[in-house]
């Protein structure tokens, strides 16, 4: 499927385009009735930094908005050390409605939903992509385990949804909602999120 933007269409309008992309192709049927609404994304669709975590929790169902809950507040705090607000960047997940009962998304969700993600980075083309827990790393780095690679950013050339490749720098976290209960991968967080700043200052 090859998808043409027209010219001059703004970033927030192209970002509105492919979740209506979504809600028409019915994309995962079973999740989007369960779930109360489409999570599509917030923040700034001329970010430099866009951070995606693995899918909305009950909070985020029920306000329409990625990454409202625990671990959002967590997210925030890191995000205010750093120096940067909800503002400064803009924030999804790979699956884009809640599972039942919070269970880790299906292989074949993720997949379903990897073209609509391409498409967002596509239209947003940030400086440096922060995956938060493996269910988003995977797609960026296949055979990375986040143990051994996280707070260490890499250059990954990334097909996206129309066969085009894409090269982003990618910075592989821990999730927050992980760390939040976990005091040694808690401060490994909150160090390894210093090097987002560094990052983005670098490039
Ligand atoms: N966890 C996620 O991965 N995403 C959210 O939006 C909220 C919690």
């Amino acid at each position: 499927m090859k998808v043409r933007y027209s010219e001059g269409m703004e970033k927030q309008a192209k970002l509105t385009a492919i979740a209506n992309d979504i809600i028409e192709q019915n994309i995962c049927p079973e999740l989007a009735e369960s779930a109360t609404q489409l999570v599509m994304g917030d923040g700034n669709a001329n970010a430099d930094i866009v951070f995606i975590g693995e899918a909305p929790g009950k909070n985020e169902d029920e306000q329409g908005l990625p990454f409202v809950g625990a671990s959002g507040k967590f997210l925030d705090e890191m995000l205010a050390q750093a120096g940067l607000q909800r503002s400064d960047i803009y924030i999804t997940n790979i699956v884009k409605y809640r599972p039942p009962n919070n269970r880790d998304p299906k292989p074949e969700e993720k997949q379903a939903f990897w073209p609509f993600l391409a498409r967002q980075l596509e239209v947003i083309d940030p400086k440096v992509i922060v995956t938060l827990g493996r269910h988003s790393m995977e797609f960026f780095l296949p055979s990375a385990k986040i143990g051994q690679v996280h707070g260490h950013a890499v250059r990954k050339k990334v097909i996206v949804h129309d066969g085009s490749e894409k090269e982003w720098l990618i910075m592989p976290l821990y999730h927050p909602a992980a760390a939040l209960y976990n005091g040694s991968m808690r401060q490994t967080l909150v160090d390894d999120f210093l090097g987002v700043k560094q990052l983005l200052a670098a490039n």
